[in-house]
């Protein structure tokens, strides 16, 4: 399962969806783990496995590879025997139908080390060259923190939802249950330390938290709401900021769209714990839309990125992302904020937040847009941790803390100091 899983991200799938199949089979937790793991140390296996190979890598069979890898992974970090786990992995590539691998399998995972020293740089950081190169340009400061924090664990945060319970209320439902967690900075977001699933913590029926990283956190209430504003939460899908603009601006009207379609799980609970029907809308940002008439007061702009603040997150975005897919995103970027612009009343204000520590995903595209509008006011802002930018604030993936996120405020005025 897990090669095939390994597989598929390696064909492009994001390593979640390539997962969803499994959710269900008891042999779930362990899967995922070997794929995270997998991916989370693609570059050192990979590095320690080509010393034993007699080809390239990239000649091998795909399956054949990730099945080299999985058995790496097994190797490196778990206690199981080796003879179990190369005899497992043996009959799994026969099982496939690749009969022809099973000795080189047998014979490379046999003479496997993993005390053998790695010698690249792409190894030691797990990540390809030109993510390290552009991360030490564009944080000469900061670059072996982030670098070193992208291949740790990355923490499991909640947020309480204190319209449900109190986080003192909440802590002692863990202190209670023997879990333990660690207050944070950021009022109201917990990190527990012996991460579970979320379903076995307390509450999980109750909506008294929801899983949702520190920096994430910090957008909603940058929209500093009044009752009275509709909001424009843009590209919602899968909901996390727009469960928490419920749970924060819950007299709001609030209306959603995404390009994805709404799945099932969609429906927001309301603070009297009702499920509310929200207002959801399909469509292409870049495109007419049957909102285009609308004006909002509070538009929250989660713009679609490369990911780059939560690569140990979701690990499978270093195989796929490439400079030519920030470029990409960059465009798409700069045609939303375009376009939801229009949609903003005067006197309102927009938030543009990306996962993504890249500059040409937030204060480029920031620049860029400044220059092309007189009617905009940028507004500072100043958040708990992180360091602030040119047009907005960064955080940068801290250990055991937060994931590197962009924020940016910007107001919309009348040109030419006319009357609001
Ligand atoms: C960073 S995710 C949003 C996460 C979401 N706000 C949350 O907190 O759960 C970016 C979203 O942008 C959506 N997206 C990408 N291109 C879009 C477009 N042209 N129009 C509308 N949504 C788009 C993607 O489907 C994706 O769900």
């Amino acid at each position: 399962m897990a090669g095939r899983a390994l597989l598929r991200v390696f064909n492009g799938q994001p390593l979640e969806t390539s997962l969803q199949r499994y959710r269900e089979s008891k042999h779930y937790p362990n899967v995922s783990f070997l794929c995270f793991q997998t991916l989370r140390h693609y570059f050192s296996l990979a590095e320690r496995l080509r010393m034993l190979l007699n080809c390239n890598h990239t000649t091998l069979d795909r399956e054949v590879w990730a099945v080299l890898l999985i058995g790496a992974c097994q190797l490196q970090f778990s206690s199981t025997p080796r003879a179990a786990c190369v005899n497992h992995l043996v009959e799994s590539i026969k099982k496939l139908g690749k009969t022809s691998a099973s000795s080189m399998i047998n014979a490379v995972l046999r003479k496997y080390d993993n005390t053998t020293p790695i010698q690249e740089n792409t190894s030691k950081y797990e990540l390809p060259n030109w993510t390290i190169d552009w991360i030490q340009t564009e944080y000469p400061l900061h670059a072996v923190s982030i670098l070193e924090n992208n291949t740790q664990h990355p923490p499991l945060t909640l947020r309480i939802n204190v319209n449900e319970i109190s986080v003192q209320e909440y802590c002692a439902l863990l202190e209670e249950q023997q879990i333990e967690f660690a207050k944070t900075v950021v009022p109201n977001a917990i990190n527990v330390l012996n991460p579970k699933r979320m379903q076995t913590l307390p509450g999980f029926e109750e909506d008294y938290f929801a899983v949702q990283d520190l920096s994430s956190q910090l957008a909603v209430p940058l929209l500093a709401s009044l009752p009275s504003d509709i909001i424009l939460d843009a590209c919602a899908f899968p909901g996390v900021k727009t469960r928490q603009i419920r749970d924060l601006y819950p007299q709001n009207q609030i209306i959603s769209v995404d390009i994805k379609t709404r799945c099932s799980t969609w429906n927001i609970r309301t603070n009297d714990n009702v499920l509310h029907e929200h207002t959801y809308i399909q469509a292409d940002l870049t495109n007419e839309t049957e909102i285009d008439d609308m004006r909002f007061q509070r538009i929250l702009l989660d713009a679609p990125c490369s990911g780059s603040g939560t690569l140990r997150r979701h690990p499978d975005i270093k195989l796929h992302c490439t400079m030519e897919s920030v470029k990409e995103n960059a465009e798409l970027q700069g045609k939303l904020i375009r376009k939801l612009w229009k949609m903003l009343e005067y006197g309102g204000s927009m938030i543009y937040t990306t996962c993504s520590i890249f500059h040409a995903e937030n204060d480029e595209i920031i620049e860029c847009f400044l220059m092309e509008h007189q009617d905009i006011t940028n507004e500072a802002i100043t958040l708990p941790y992180g360091v602030s930018t040119k047009y907005g604030w960064q955080t940068i993936p801290q250990k055991d803390g937060s994931d590197g996120f962009y924020f940016c405020k910007l107001r919309k005025i009348k040109k030419n100091n006319e009357c609001m």
